[in-house]
């Protein structure tokens, strides 16, 4: 799917608020790499990638965008943590493991594909091994066993919780970790040794699952998805590099940490750069993978990274404060906002939560003021916020009475703040 810029913002719009540049760079990041890739190999050799770095502060939306932005596209993405690497040399983890970890996304993205294409073809086997298996059952207390019968009450879900034994492949080997790889001596001796099965007990729906795997394994040809999600992880990859600010030492570099990290982003060099990247499932080309990083830039700034990586990271988006119009909108608009999650969770024990407009402006508004006099965590704060405000609620719900509206209006949010500072204040004197 390849969506036009103004496409992906209606799309991001639906789920992020405001942040109108940082969605518009990310939108034009996106479909610059499609059209690089569209171009003959001259031409596009001579076209450097266009990586974004995202900087403002905790709270308002970094991670999600990148994160929505890769659903959206259904490109195979990793989020990773720039603290968590070590210059090479070091102990600890490469910054090449971030190719890797992005291809057994890949990987696991075409298997889940395939698994699909070929469930249609499998099922019947797998049936019949469960009937055979229910066979077994009942011929203990029956003594006359009728094989369509016992298809007929698989397909009417009524054994789903009847416990089989089933003929199933050992669990896989152990992983062993070398040197901060993971190899897996399973994969390592596929083929070598023979696979082993091993009978076990479960349940119907359980043995659905485990066999379903086990035959569609045995059709898939992993070469083949290798090889797909390699090229998958190579054009449509998207790897966000978060707190990217962190590995930004102050300039003088006089201590091993800050030499350390100033390593670390000569690593990150030739990864952005394009460069290869041996995988266990082969070599990864990183050309066209897009990198996004982001970091909150409190103490140091963009202009500290080490010239040649600034040089990968041209876009640059500044993601604002929110305010709490913002927050507001948040509380309610996007696909996802909270009050439709809580909605939906307390749904399922019969409460009807209705909120109210004012209700919203309250709780917007004591973000804010939260924000400014404590920490800012942005529209985290929200969160932290709802829970209280709906504490009493998610606590004496128990889905045994008839569906109750709860209406959520300002004086309830106020009410609930209220009790809090009260019983605050009463700790207070009692010490
Ligand atoms: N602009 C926004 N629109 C909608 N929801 C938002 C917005 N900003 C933040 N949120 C909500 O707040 C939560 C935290 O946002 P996010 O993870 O994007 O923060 P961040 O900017 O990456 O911060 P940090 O620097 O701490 O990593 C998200 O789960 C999201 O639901
Ligand atoms: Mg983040």
């Amino acid at each position: 799917m390849n969506y036009t810029p103004k496409q992906i913002v209606s799309e991001l719009d639906k789920y992020i608020v405001g942040q109108a540049k940082a969605k518009r760079a990310v939108a034009v990041a996106l479909r610059n790499r499609y059209r690089r890739s569209r171009l003959p190999a001259e031409v596009r050799d001579e076209i450097t990638p266009k990586n974004i770095v995202m900087s403002g502060p905790t709270g308002v939306g970094k991670t999600e965008i990148a994160r929505r932005l890769a659903k959206l596209v259904g490109s195979p993405f990793v989020k990773v943590e720039a603290t968590k690497y070590t210059e090479v040399g070091y102990v600890g983890r490469d910054v090449e493991s971030m190719v890797r970890d992005l291809v057994e996304v890949a990987v696991r993205m075409v298997k889940d594909n395939k698994k699909k294409e070929v469930e249609d073809k499998v099922m019947p086997i797998v049936e019949n091994k469960i009937v055979d298996a229910l066979f077994q059952n009942r011929r203990v207390t029956q003594t006359e066993v009728n094989r369509e019968t016992l298809f007929e009450e698989l397909h009417s879900g009524k054994c789903e919780d009847e416990i089989i034994e089933v003929s199933v492949l050992e669990s896989p080997k152990p992983m062993m970790a070398i040197g901060g790889n993971e190899i897996s001596l399973g994969s390592m001796f596929d083929g070598l040794a023979p696979q082993r099965h091993k009978k076990k007990k479960m349940s119907v729906r359980h043995a659905r699952e485990v066999l379903l795997q086990e035959e569609s394994d045995k059709i898939i040809d992993m070469d083949n998805v290798n090889e797909e999600a390699i090229a998958l992880a190579e054009e449509q990859g998207i790897i966000f590099i978060d707190e990217i600010d962190k590995i930004i030492g102050k300039s003088q570099a006089s201590t091993t940490a800050d030499v350390s990290r100033e390593g670390v982003q000569r690593d990150i060099l030739p990864i952005v750069e394009g460069s290869t990247v041996p995988t266990k499932y082969g070599n990864v080309k990183t050309d066209f993978i897009l990198f996004i990083a982001a970091g909150a830039f409190h103490v140091s700034k963009i202009e500290d990274m080490i010239p040649e990586l600034q040089g990968r990271f041209p876009i640059r988006v500044e993601l604002e404060s929110l305010t709490k119009e913002d927050f507001k909108k948040i509380l309610s608009t996007p696909k996802n906002a909270v009050t439709v999650q809580y909605s939906n969770m307390l749904k399922v024990d019969n409460i009807n939560l209705v909120f109210k407009d004012d209700a919203l402006d309250e709780i917007a508004e004591m973000a804010e003021r939260e924000n400014e006099t404590s920490e800012d965590l942005g529209a985290r704060r929200l969160h932290t916020i709802m829970e209280t405000v709906l504490e009493d609620v998610s606590f004496n719900a128990t889905g045994e009475h008839p569906m109750l509206d709860v209406m959520i209006d300002r004086n309830y949010v106020k009410n609930v703040f209220k009790d809090k500072q009260q019983q605050f204040d009463l700790k207070k004197y009692v010490l």
